[in-house]
């Protein structure tokens, strides 16, 4: 269901223009997104990082459809005002045109999400046009593509060289020019970040891509600390929940073991002369 009160994609195009910056942060659960919501981040990201950081998988590439859905779902029930975007998961835009299509349409139809985004691939500015012509924006995601990463040695910085940087650039131009409303610019040198962002009319946000995208984007998880395995240089930890999360789950093991709860507090009782019928 479409909700009305959400920022919408006219909002973030003019926030570029004002030179305002735009606010991302990836959400896969209703607990956190209404937090996201509530702090007025621009814009909702359920990544198809829920692979790593919720399901405890290795790669992005081992959520499906079904996962991403489910998750996606949970995330709308709570978002009142961010735009929200679902990551289309590996496999599910690269067949054909056909398939990809009808899958960013449940994004939006089943899940309530008002954009998709899907990491570039050779044939991905047709397969951007075609889901574009069918109703749904889309946001394009350029550099490190982890769904084209298969081990961990290939998640390097991209385009630090003239060429490479060339071919970013040419990208995003072509993403623009197929109709994307903004560009996920991850793990690129600050400076080629610049150029892309000076030569676009949609905003980049980056990703490990420095201070001069139009926005930001990070993982929940990575800021709020309650994701350890992993920790690129780019994700800045601003409070440890772990660590919190871990003390209090500790005092409630060792209140149980002894007694000291529940207390009072957080009892029930029954009146005496119903405790007299019953005995
Ligand atoms: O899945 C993800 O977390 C992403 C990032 C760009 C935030 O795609």
């Amino acid at each position: 269901m479409e909700n009305q009160s959400r920022i919408t994609i006219k909002e973030i195009l003019e926030k570029k223009r004002k030179g305002e910056k735009i606010t991302m942060l990836t959400a896969y659960d209703y607990s956190l997104a209404t937090l996201i919501d509530k702090a007025g981040i621009d814009m909702i990201l359920v990544g198809d990082s829920l692979a790593n950081v919720v399901l405890g998988l290795e790669s992005t590439r081992e959520v499906g459809m079904a996962e991403m859905l489910h998750h996606t779902k949970a995330v709308n029930r709570a978002v009142k005002k961010a735009l929200l975007v679902g990551d289309m998961p590996f496999g599910s835009y690269q067949k054909d045109t056909k398939t990809a299509v009808a899958n960013a349409r449940r994004f939006v139809d089943e899940a309530g999400c008002n954009a998709v985004k899907l990491e570039w691939f050779d044939g991905c500015l047709e397969v951007t046009e075609a889901i574009i012509k069918a109703g749904v924006a889309v946001m394009g995601h350029i550099g490190l593509t982890p769904q084209a990463v298969e081990d961990k040695k290939g998640f390097k910085v991209q385009g630090k060289d003239a060429e490479s940087a060339k071919g970013l650039i040419a990208h995003a131009k072509e993403l623009e020019k197929a109709g994307c409303f903004g560009i996920v610019l991850e793990c690129v040198p600050d400076l080629v970040a610049q150029m892309v962002t000076k030569q676009l009319k949609i905003p980049t946000i980056g990703i490990g891509a420095g201070l001069f995208c139009d926005g930001q984007v990070l993982v929940a998880h990575d800021i709020l600390g309650l994701f350890d395995r992993f920790r690129p240089k780019f994700a800045k930890e601003y409070i440890n929940l772990n660590k919190l999360a871990l003390e209090a789950i500790i005092r409630y093991r060792d209140e149980v073991v002894n007694g000291a709860f529940p207390d009072e507090a957080h009892s029930f009782t029954i009146k005496k002369e119903e405790l007299e019928r019953l005995k």
